[in-house]
């Protein structure tokens, strides 16, 4: 195995292994990328105080999420077609997770399903929905979820229409992938791919194909894709969902503090802060720079967590010691997934453990549930004064 020491070595094995397609699907923001660049960059602004002769030993991570025991406050954030990025990539993630004591959150759009999910684990994880047209699909989405034991309802609520990525539509991305030459000639330099996807069943979005009305064959899936997400959708929906889910439901995609405050009352109990990586709105800010003024406003009052932009566990610190309960990864663990499969995915949580546990006692703490927002030196102006 190389020897792999940040998420930045799993990214460039992921790149060489796999499909052009499936690489660019993931390492895309909407249009001119600016949010997506800036939800790393806005991190680097943010920067930690040393601090000495502080007693490093018996540290821990342990915190909880939404109630949940968690080794640390890093879930894998939900990720459409993750089953394209290493065959039975969702299982393979979810089984990581749950062996580094971490959530799970399997996408409404995934190729494994959800029992697929279900079957090959032990800890309930998470599952997460778009608010889609279909009433009976939806009502039997998540049926299907409760069935399997899921112990959290992700409701995403920043896609109700898509933003254009333009590799996506460049590279005409499907799954399974369309054979045409440029395609056939990638894939043909994806060896370890190419074996592990003709070993698999699972390469149709498993939560959709069968259940869908008119889907019951993978050809009619994009013409359905395009129609299902619901443009109507407001905050009765999003009650009526969690009334028909009836568990613990968390609202990701919130990046203003007004629309924080509809959550409280919609009764959430987490919401995420989140800009979906950078895919939606191009030009909205990055997730940690909005996070201090939704904390303000809503941060005693309900659970408030924080996606786009993570790379490595000084990132998780900055994140949770501004306020935030929790964090989700998304494309560093799909770098990890695509390099090595399950390996890869668990080697990206030690990755990210082991720069959280350090960075935390050279901050000088020994228990992440007393890091506060004394740890960081954030610039004056890091909120920015918008007008
Ligand atoms: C390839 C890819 C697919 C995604 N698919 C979904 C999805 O199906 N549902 C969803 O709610 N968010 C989806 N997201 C957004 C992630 O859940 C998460 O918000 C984002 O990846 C966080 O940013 P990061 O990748 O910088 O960690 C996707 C993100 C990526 C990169």
């Amino acid at each position: 195995m190389p020897i792999i020491t940040n998420i930045e070595d799993l990214k460039r094995i992921y790149k060489r292994r796999t499909p052009k397609m499936f690489y660019d699907y993931a390492e895309s923001g909407s249009w001119t990328e600016q949010t997506f660049r800036e939800n790393t960059s806005d991190f680097e602004k943010i920067r930690l105080r040393q601090r000495i002769a502080v007693d490093m030993s018996g540290r821990t991570t342990a915190t909880q999420m939404i109630g949940q025991d968690v080794s640390m406050p890093v879930a894998l954030a939900p990720v459409g077609l993750t089953g394209m990025q290493c065959a039975d990539g969702e299982i393979k993630a979810a089984r990581a997770a749950e062996k580094f004591g971490v959530p799970f959150t399997l996408s409404t759009m995934s190729i494994c399903s959800i029992e697929d999910v279900a079957e090959n684990t032990t800890a309930p994880f998470w599952f997460q929905v778009y608010t889609l047209r279909d009433d009976d699909f939806m009502r039997n989405l998540v049926d299907r979820a409760k069935a399997a034991k899921c112990s959290a309802l992700v409701i995403t609520v920043d896609l109700q229409i898509l933003g254009q990525r333009h590799k996506d539509l460049k590279n005409g991305l499907s799954a399974p992938p369309k054979l045409t030459v440029k395609s056939i000639a990638n894939m043909m330099t994806k060896a370890h791919w190419g074996l592990g996807m003709l070993g698999t069943k699972r390469r149709f979005f498993g939560n959709v194909v069968g259940h869908a009305k008119g889907v019951s064959d993978p050809s009619s899936l994009a013409s359905w894709t395009a129609e299902a997400f619901d443009p109507t959708l407001d905050w009765k929906k999003i009650a009526k969902i969690k009334k028909m889910w009836g568990g613990k439901v968390i609202l990701k995609g919130i990046l203003d503090a007004d629309d924080a405050r509809m959550a409280l009352e919609v009764g959430a109990d987490a919401i995420i802060v989140s800009n979906h990586g950078g895919r939606q709105l191009d030009g909205a800010i990055s997730s940690i720079r909005a996070l201090p003024s939704i904390l303000e406003a809503v941060g005693d009052k309900i659970e408030v967590h924080l996606d786009s932009g993570i790379r490595s566990g000084q990132d998780v610190l900055k994140a949770c010691a501004l306020g935030a309960k929790g964090t989700y990864i998304g494309r560093a663990f799909v770098y990890g997934l695509g390099a090595m499969g399950e390996a890869g995915v668990t080697k990206a949580l030690e990755v990210i453990h082991k720069e959280l546990d350090t960075s935390m006692a050279l901050c000088g703490h020994r228990d992440l549930k007393d890091v506060g927002r004394d740890v960081l030196l954030v610039p004056e102006d890091f909120e920015g004064r918008w007008v």
